[in-house]
C-alpha cells in the first residue's frame, strides 16, 4: 500500500486532500492522472452495461433528495449507531465498540477517556450525513448510497421510456457516509463514488425454471466478476462470498460479494444483492403513490424485484492500481511499470524526440501529438534522456511510446533524407518497430482497440528493444 500511495502522489494520481493545511481525514483528490484514471473507469462501465445493453438506461439523480426518502429506504432507522468523539484525537467511535465494559470508555488511539459525550449518554449519530441546517424543517441528508435516486424515479422511467420488465438502470454519482474507521487510503471514505445498477425483474415469472430474481441475481454476479477480469483484475485476486444470513442488510434476501485482494488483504470490492420488492414498498408507502407494472400478460399490477450490482469507483480504482503494479528488474536496473488494461491507461501515448535541439524532429513530434490527441489522451515529453523517459511511462502506465529520431527526418547537413517512419514501443514487453507516420492512426486504432502487440508488430520492421 505504501508504495502505491507514494506512487499516486509522486505521480500525479491522488494527492491527500487539503495537504497544505495538514489534510483531513481520509479525504482524497485525484490529481491529473488520477482523474483520467477514474474517468476511464466510470466510461468503460458506462459503455458496457448502459450504452450496449439494450435493456438498461442510465440516470443522474440529484444528492440531496427528500428527507422522507431515507426514512423510507430504512437507513435513518437502520444505520443509527451511538457514537462518540475522543477529545485528545478527535477520532469518532462507535460507543459499544471501545472499551470491553459498555461505557467505561478509553480512546483506543489515546488511551484517554475524554470524549464528546459523557460516559454513559452516547450521542446518536447517524451513518447518513446531514447537511449544514439550522432548523430541523429544512434537514437534508447527503445520500450514502446513489442506489435511492433510481427507486424513486422507478415510475418516471418506467413510463417516459416504455418499458418491460426485465430492465435496469444505472447511475454513476458521489455517496457520502459517516464511516466510523475511515482510512486505508481510498479504499474506505467519507465521500466516494458509485457506479449501481438497479435491475429490475417480474416475480411472477420464470427464467429457465427458476424464479426470475434468482436467475438475474446469477447473471450479474457472472456479468460483474467477467467485468473486473476484462479490465485486468487477476483471477486469482478475486473472489466471490456469500453473506451470511445474520449479517445481511435489511432489504436483503441475498447478497454477495465481490473480494478482492487488496493489499490490505482480502475485502469488498462490490456487492450484488437482491433487494426483492423492499424499497419499492417502502416508497409506495411512505410517498402514496404506487409504484408497480403492469404484467399484460397475466392482467395484474406486480411490484418489481430489484438486483443490485454496486461498485464503488474508488475502491474499483484501487484495485486496479494495485493489479497493474509490477516491480521488475530489467538489465541490471529496477523498473517500476503499471501494466494498466489499454483502455484504463491515463495516457495512451508518448511522443518523444529523441534530439531536443534538433528542430525539424520537435516539430514533428509535436505534430505527431496534435493528431494523436484528436481521439486519445497523448503527452508529449522532451525533459530527459530517452531511457528516463520510458521509465517515467512505464511508471504511469502508458501503453505505447512514439520516438521520432533522425532517421525519421533525415540529416538535410548531409543531404540525408528521412525514412518517414517513427518507432512504437510497447510497455509490456519493451519491443520496438518502426512504423510509417502514415500508419500511426491505424495502427493506434488496432493496439488500443484490443488488438495484440504481436499481432501487429509482426507486420512491422523490429528494433531492438526500449
Ligand atoms: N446500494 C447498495 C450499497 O450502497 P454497499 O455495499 O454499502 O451497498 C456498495 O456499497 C459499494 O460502494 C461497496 O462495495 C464499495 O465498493 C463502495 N463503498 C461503500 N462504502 C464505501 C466507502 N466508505 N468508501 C469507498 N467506497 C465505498
Amino acid at each position: 500500500m505504501d508504495a502505491l500511495v507514494s506512487l499516486s502522489k509522486r505521480r500525479g494520481f491522488i494527492f491527500q486532500s487539503s495537504e497544505i493545511y495538514g489534510g483531513t481525514g481520509s479525504c482524497w483528490d485525484y490529481g491529473p492522472l488520477g482523474v483520467e484514471l477514474k474517468q476511464n473507469i466510470k466510461r468503460v462501465w458506462w459503455r458496457d452495461y448502459i450504452q450496449r445493453r439494450p435493456d438498461m438506461m442510465g440516470l443522474d439523480a440529484s444528492i440531496l433528495m427528500h428527507p422522507t426518502v431515507w426514512k423510507a429506504s430504512g437507513h435513518v432507522d437502520n444505520f443509527t449507531d451511538p457514537m462518540v468523539d475522543c477529545l485528545e484525537c478527535r477520532r469518532r467511535f462507535r460507543a459499544d465498540k471501545i472499551d470491553e465494559t459498555p461505557w467505561v470508555h478509553h480512546c483506543p488511539a489515546t488511551k484517554g477517556n475524554k470524549f464528546t459525550i459523557p460516559a454513559g449518554e452516547p450521542c446518536s449519530h447517524c451513518g447518513v450525513t446531514r447537511t449544514p441546517v439550522e432548523e430541523d424543517a429544512s434537514l437534508t441528508y447527503l445520500r450514502p448510497e446513489t442506489a435511492q435516486g433510481i427507486f424513486v424515479n422507478f415510475d418516471n422511467v418506467l413510463q417516459s421510456m416504455r418499458r418491460k420488465l426485465p430492465f435496469g438502470i444505472g447511475q454513476i454519482g458521489k455517496a457520502f457516509r459517516n464511516e466510523i474507521t475511515p482510512g486505508n487510503f481510498i479504499f474506505r471514505t467519507r465521500e466516494f463514488e458509485q457506479m449501481e445498477i438497479e435491475f429490475f425483474v417480474n416475480p411472477l415469472e420464470t427464467v429457465e425454471g427458476r424464479p426470475a430474481d434468482e436467475y438475474w441475481h446469477e447473471r450479474w454476479i457472472e456479468d460483474s466478476m467477467a467485468w473486473f477480469r476484462r479490465y485486468g483484475l487477476g483471477e486469482e485476486n478475486l473472489r466471490l462470498r456469500e453473506h451470511e444470513a445474520d449479517e445481511l442488510a435489511h432489504y436483503a434476501k441475498r447478497t454477495a460479494d465481490i473480494e478482492y485482494r487488496f493489499p490490505i488483504g482480502w475485502s469488498e470490492l462490490m456487492g450484488i444483492a437482491n433487494r426483492t420488492d423492499f424499497d419499492l414498498k417502502q416508497h409506495a408507502k411512505f410517498s402514496g403513490k404506487a409504484l408497480t407494472y403492469y404484467d399484460e400478460e397475466r392482467k395484474e399490477h406486480v411490484v418489481p424485484y430489484v438486483i443490485e450490482p454496486s461498485a464503488g469507483v474508488d475502491r474499483a480504482l484501487l484495485a486496479f492500481l494495485a493489479d497493474a503494479y509490477r516491480e521488475e528488474e530489467v538489465r541490471g536496473e529496477k523498473r517500476v511499470v503499471l501494466r494498466f488494461h489499454p483502455e484504463l491507461a491515463p495516457l495512451k501515448v508518448a511522443v518523444l524526440p529523441l534530439l531536443k535541439k534538433r528542430e525539424d524532429i520537435v516539430r514533428t513530434a509535436h505534430a505527431i501529438r496534435d493528431e494523436l490527441s484528436k481521439d486519445w489522451s497523448v503527452v508529449y515529453d522532451d525533459t530527459a534522456a530517452i531511457g528516463r523517459l520510458y521509465r517515467r511511462q512505464d511508471e504511469v502506465g502508458t501503453p505505447y511510446c512514439v520516438t521520432v529520431d533522425v532517421q525519421t527526418v533525415g540529416d538535410q547537413a548531409k543531404g540525408e533524407v528521412g525514412d518517414g517512419k517513427v518507432t512504437i514501443r510497447d510497455r509490456n514487453s519493451m519491443e520496438q518497430i518502426r512504423v510509417p507516420l502514415e500508419a500511426l492512426g491505424s495502427v493506434f486504432r488496432e493496439l488500443l482497440g484490443g488488438a495484440a502487440w504481436a499481432s501487429v508488430a509482426g507486420r512491422f520492421e523490429r528494433k531492438g528493444d526500449g
